[in-house]
């Protein structure tokens, strides 16, 4: 029952991925938004990963496996397995070392074009505690800059600036995109295709109850 989500930066990861956890109960495990709660907390790897998220870079491999290792061991240990990974592994070093960990069941490939995900960024608005994601056109908060459950306001997220993005979608076509062939070569990736979480999200569900009816989780 452990699963990923892998996607270039504004795919859709998040959006689909509550989805996913409205409909399976998966665990939603997101590295930025694992990131951005260091950050928000002032921890040490908060203080180490600060400069390199607001510049778009990748935070040094080493920080980040131990940061969601330790982050899925927690969950493992507590009884579950049931999981769903969001912006990790991102590198070719990340995914040896989480298979070295565990085994995924299933990998889901989002590919949405560059040009609309430009676009995308720029009318995002997120709620910082939650990570939950607006945007100001598509899917609007029922009141203009406010989180529709707390009430609290919405932010832009600094790294979500043109010319950051521009560099975050450079290192996921060199870094990150690559390791979908090692997914590929395992047997365990699906590629969904499209501009439209809400028509690329059926075919997923359908997907994913397929494969749920054969996955095991077992601490569960
Ligand atoms: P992270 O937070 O993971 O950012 P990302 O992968 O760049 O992805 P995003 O969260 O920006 O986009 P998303 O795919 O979740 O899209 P969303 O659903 O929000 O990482 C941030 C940073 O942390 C990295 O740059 C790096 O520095 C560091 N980091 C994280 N993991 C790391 C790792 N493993 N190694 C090293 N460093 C790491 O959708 C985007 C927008 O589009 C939203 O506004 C949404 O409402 C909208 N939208 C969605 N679907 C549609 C639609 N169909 N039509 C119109 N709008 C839509
Ligand atoms: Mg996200």
């Amino acid at each position: 029952m452990r699963a990923m989500l892998i996607g270039a930066p504004g795919s859709g990861k998040g959006t689909l991925a509550k989805r996913l956890v409205r409909d399976f109960g998966f665990q939603h495990v997101s590295s930025g938004d694992v990131l951005r709660q260091q950050m928000a907390d002032g921890t040490s790897v908060g203080k180490k990963a600060e400069s390199y998220v607001n510049a778009g870079k990748l935070v040094p491999d080493e920080v980040m496996v131990e940061l969601m290792t330790s982050a899925l061991k927690t969950l493992e240990t507590s009884g579950k397995c049931k999981w769903l990974l969001d912006g990790f592994p991102r590198t070719e070093s990340q995914a040896k070392t989480l298979d070295d960990t565990f085994d995924l069941g299933l990998v889901m490939h989002l590919d949405v074009p560059d040009e609309e995900i430009i676009d995308r960024i720029q009318h995002r608005f997120v709620h910082r505690e939650s990570g939950r994601v607006y945007h100001t056109l598509w899917n609007p908060p029922k009141v203009d800059g406010v989180d529709d459950v707390t009430g609290e306001p919405l932010i832009q997220r600094d790294d979500d600036k043109p010319e950051v993005v521009k560099d975050r979608l450079e290192k996921y076509w060199d870094l990150t995109m690559p390791i979908t062939q090692h997914y590929a070569a395992k047997g365990v990736l699906s590629k969904f295709t499209g501009t439209e979480s809400d028509v690329i999200y059926p075919s997923m569900k359908k997907f994913v109850d397929g494969w749920v009816i054969g996955a095991r989780c077992t601490r569960e």
